[in-house]
């Protein structure tokens, strides 16, 4: 019987799943804290987690059964994929189904920056009638550049289409013609910068990624743009940003991740203009149950038959299929 633990409240869905393969145990959890989990970690032949259970080199070490790691949801920077390689064990990612979700934020952060939604409705909780306050600014004819241009950034380039921007793209990794199919320009990242009204990240954290966006490329966006980042912590130099929002260089932004997840102490969230959510860009119910579905049937169809799909690692020994132990 293989074991295969849920962690991080995965939608319930997920155990429909395992229901159709007799040779899975499915346990599901809540977010175990460290010591649980390093003393429930060696039962299990297979994990999912979400993005706040972080499976490090320590919780590897305990993991004696592990063969497959699942991530329901897109990003594996809370996984050490290096040691879960040199241990062969198989790293796969659910890439797509919370793209939809994340887009539909992204638009949500670009109307509440462009409208000061979150400031406009406090001062109407407080009881204040300020219409003046809160003039904003429309989409329709502003530029939007999308810093990668993946699953998530198409479809935050298709929304803003009906919002009548003109939307360019950066990203070395597409082909002119599929930006074209869209409507969005490809442009490189100098030039996105400095003609973007606003700017929104889409790419995964990596050290090629990491400060991609520092003090000296918010020098060179346009004087009061919007940036917005619905990607990663890590990606966006927190401090410069505030720094260019303090200045006036820039007129706001907004945050979905932070280097620290719960921020703590972040210069960003001091700040007027700006729209600050808690890392809920996939948290819909719809995306949730996607991606758990998609990434539980990838583990046990890996675990049951050899079958690996969607893995975004290659241990030697990660192929074939499997006997059940
Ligand atoms: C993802 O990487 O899929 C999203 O950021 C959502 C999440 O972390 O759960």
């Amino acid at each position: 019987m293989y074991k295969v633990l849920l962690t991080d409240n995965l939608a319930e869905e997920a155990l429909n799943v395992f229901t159709r393969y007799p040779d899975i145990e499915a346990v599901r959890t809540a977010t175990l804290a460290k010591d649980e989990l390093l003393s429930m970690i060696p039962e299990f032949d297979a994990i999912i987690v979400r993005s706040p259970t972080r499976i490090t080199k320590e919780i590897l070490g305990h993991a004696s059964n592990l063969k497959i790691i699942g991530r329901a949801g897109v990003g594996t920077d809370n996984i050490d994929v290096e040691e879960a390689t040199k241990r062969e064990i198989v790293v796969m990612n659910a890439s797509s189904g919370n793209a939809v979700s994340t887009a539909e934020h992204t638009i949500g952060l670009m109307l509440s920056l462009a409208r000061k939604i979150p400031q406009a409705h406090q001062s109407v909780t407080e009881g204040k009638w300020d219409r003046d306050a809160f003039r904003g600014t429309e989409l329709q004819g502003k530029t939007l550049g999308i810093v990668g241009l993946g699953r998530i950034g198409r479809e935050v380039a298709k929304r803003a289409k009906a919002f009548e921007m003109n939307v360019i793209a950066a990203d070395p990794y597409i082909e002119k013609e599929m930006a074209e199919v869209l409507g969005v320009r490809l442009v490189d990242l100098e030039t996105l910068l400095s003609i973007s009204h606003f700017v929104t990240i889409h790419v995964p954290l990596s050290p090629e990624t990491k400060g991609l966006i520092s003090e000296k490329e918010i020098s060179l966006m346009l004087e009061g743009a919007y940036l917005i980042n619905c990607s990663r912590g890590g990606i966006i130099d927190e401090a410069a940003a505030s720094e260019a929002c303090r200045s006036g260089k820039l007129a706001g932004v907004a945050c979905d991740v932070y280097l620290q997840e719960p921020p703590a102490g972040e210069p960003l969230l001091l700040l007027d203009g700006s729209v600050f959510t808690p890392h809920i860009g996939g948290a819909t119910r719809e995306a949730q149950i996607r991606v758990a579905v998609d990434i539980s049937v990838k583990v046990a169809e890996a675990l049951v038959n050899g079958v690996i799909r969607g893995a975004i690692n290659s241990p030697s020994g990660a192929s074939g299929p499997k006997e059940a132990p």
